[in-house]
């Protein structure tokens, strides 16, 4: 059986669109409508005419995608893709230390649970949540979970106070300074780029800080040839398409997601032939997080 072949069938039968991020295998990449960083897959899950949506991601995504579209089917091919830093903040406790700060706000990055985006008052991505913190009406913040993209975007605006939860993506963590500088070391003329997730030390070495899509912007729009990829392996598929006479290296020959790596063709087959994984969410906790995801799309603007 041609698998592609037959994916392409089901999805027009079906009407349904595949979005894919873009740490997803690069067949994965290949077979999606759309490919993007979080920010992008939501604006278009949210805006698409089709009925079904089959989400190449982790849980967190599939979840705001029907947060935001409850009329949709919204499928999770691969049923146990999770995102261990989602599950890193549990809402009982995020409601604790707002009682500790009661005039904060609370901003939760889009990697979290559908409960903690239900508490919170807005949601942002990585490549909107220093607009978001600018535009919040409120001097005092309780960011969570990524205390990572949380102190990156306190660099980026001072003026406001961010109280920062202690989770981190186990991901990125393993990028080291070490390798980075052994790396720049080697390599002449090395750009290096960095997801906001990165650990301080390796931002603060970075050329440039930014979400997946922002990184593949940079890299494409440079005149450099050389570029220190501080992020998921699966990028570098997209990256090479654009940029086919450039060069991409990366930390310990690459890092890679092991849930965002969960799905494969078959399992986007099965999700189209018999509607699997569905994504469903409490209508009272979503009505909550819904209020949270669409702050996001209108301050992040
Ligand atoms: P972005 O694509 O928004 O940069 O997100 C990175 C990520 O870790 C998704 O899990
Ligand atoms: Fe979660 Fe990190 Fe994997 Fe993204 S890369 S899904 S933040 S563990």
């Amino acid at each position: 059986m041609d698998l592609v072949k037959e994916i392409q069938k089901l999805k027009k039968e079906k009407n349904a669109i595949i979005l894919a991020h873009y740490y997803q295998r690069p067949e994965i990449q290949e077979i999606a409508d759309f490919v993007g960083d979080s920010y992008y897959l939501s604006k278009i899950g949210k805006d698409c005419d089709e009925q079904t949506i089959v989400f190449c991601g982790v849980k967190f995504m599939a979840e705001s995608a029907k947060i935001l579209s409850p009329q949709k089917t919204v499928l999770l091919p691969a049923y146990d893709a999770g995102c261990p830093m989602a599950d890193m903040a549990v809402s009982e406790d995020v409601l604790k230390l707002k009682k500790e700060h009661p005039n904060a706000k609370i901003v939760c990055y889009i990697n979290s649970t559908t409960e903690v985006k239900a508490v919170s008052d807005v949601c942002c991505t990585s490549s909107n949540a220093v607009k978001i913190i600018q535009n919040i009406d409120a001097d005092e913040i309780i960011f969570l979970p990524d205390k990572n993209l949380g102190s990156y975007i306190q660099e980026q605006v001072p003026e406001k106070k961010m109280i920062l939860w202690s989770g981190y993506c186990i991901t990125h963590r393993r990028i080291s300074l070490e390798e980075i500088k052994k790396a720049k070391d080697s390599i002449e003329d090395l750009i290096i780029l960095a997801h906001p997730e990165c650990e301080k030390e390796v931002r603060d070495i970075a050329d440039f800080v930014g979400s997946t899509l922002e990184i593949i912007n940079y890299a494409t729009s440079s005149e450099k040839t050389n570029f220190l990829i501080g992020t998921e392996e699966g990028i570098l598929h997209e990256l090479k398409k654009r940029n086919p006479n450039k060069k991409f290296y990366t930390p310990r020959g690459g890092i890679m997601c092991v849930n965002m790596k969960k799905t494969v063709l078959i399992d986007v087959y099965n999700a189209l032939l018999k509607n699997q994984h569905e994504i469903h969410v409490n209508e009272d906790i979503r009505v909550k997080a819904y209020e949270s995801l669409m702050k996001m799309h209108i301050l992040g603007r």
